[in-house]
């Protein structure tokens, strides 16, 4: 039997080579080039998706570990006329520049939000039990593995927030 990834809700196979990522599987195989390569290395975040809830670094990860998996890529989110309330976020607050880091900066939020939800502290939590809140300096702390080199920062936190505040993603 074939080992499969779920990309998007639309089943596929694992790439025979086991030395392809996760992230070039996405690019190169399955034509999603939504999900970008910025370091390679783990250190950008450019390349952030969603995997079974918990962001990761696709460059870090090899697709033939993610078999039965269910990975969400920007696309996945929302499209240009049905956009995520974080992509239409990051659109109202101008949270992007040249927009190579959006997509990953996105996704990583979009999973953040579900992190907070669930109580996991951050090095900037006051508190490592009880609730956590989207505070600009949890945000900042936990969007940190997500670079701009436009610097945008200002504008990305003013996205998250917002739809931290109306209770959306
Ligand atoms: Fe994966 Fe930079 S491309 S962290
Ligand atoms: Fe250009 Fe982030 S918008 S790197």
């Amino acid at each position: 039997m074939t080992d499969t990834i779920t990309i998007n809700g639309t089943e596929r196979p694992i790439p025979e080579d086991p030395r392809v990522t996760l992230l070039d599987f996405l690019r190169e195989h399955v034509g999603l080039t939504g999900t970008k390569k910025g370091c390679d290395h783990g250190q950008c975040g450019a390349c952030t998706v969603i995997v079974n809830g918990r962001r990761i670094n696709s460059c870090l990860s090899l697709a033939a570990v993610h078999d039965g998996d269910d990975v969400t890529t920007i696309e996945g989110l929302g499209t240009p006329d049905a956009p995520s309330a974080m992509q239409l976020a990051f659109v109202e607050h101008d949270g992007y520049q040249c927009g190579y880091c959006t997509p990953g900066q996105i996704c990583s939020a979009t999973a953040m939000m579900d992190e907070i939800a669930a109580g996991f502290p951050s090095d900037a939590s006051p508190d490592l039990q009880g609730d956590m809140f989207a505070t600009p300096d949890e945000i900042r702390e936990r969007m940190s593995g997500n670079v701009c080199r436009c610097g945008a920062y200002a504008n990305i936190v003013a996205a998250i927030r917002n739809v931290a505040e109306e209770g959306a993603r």
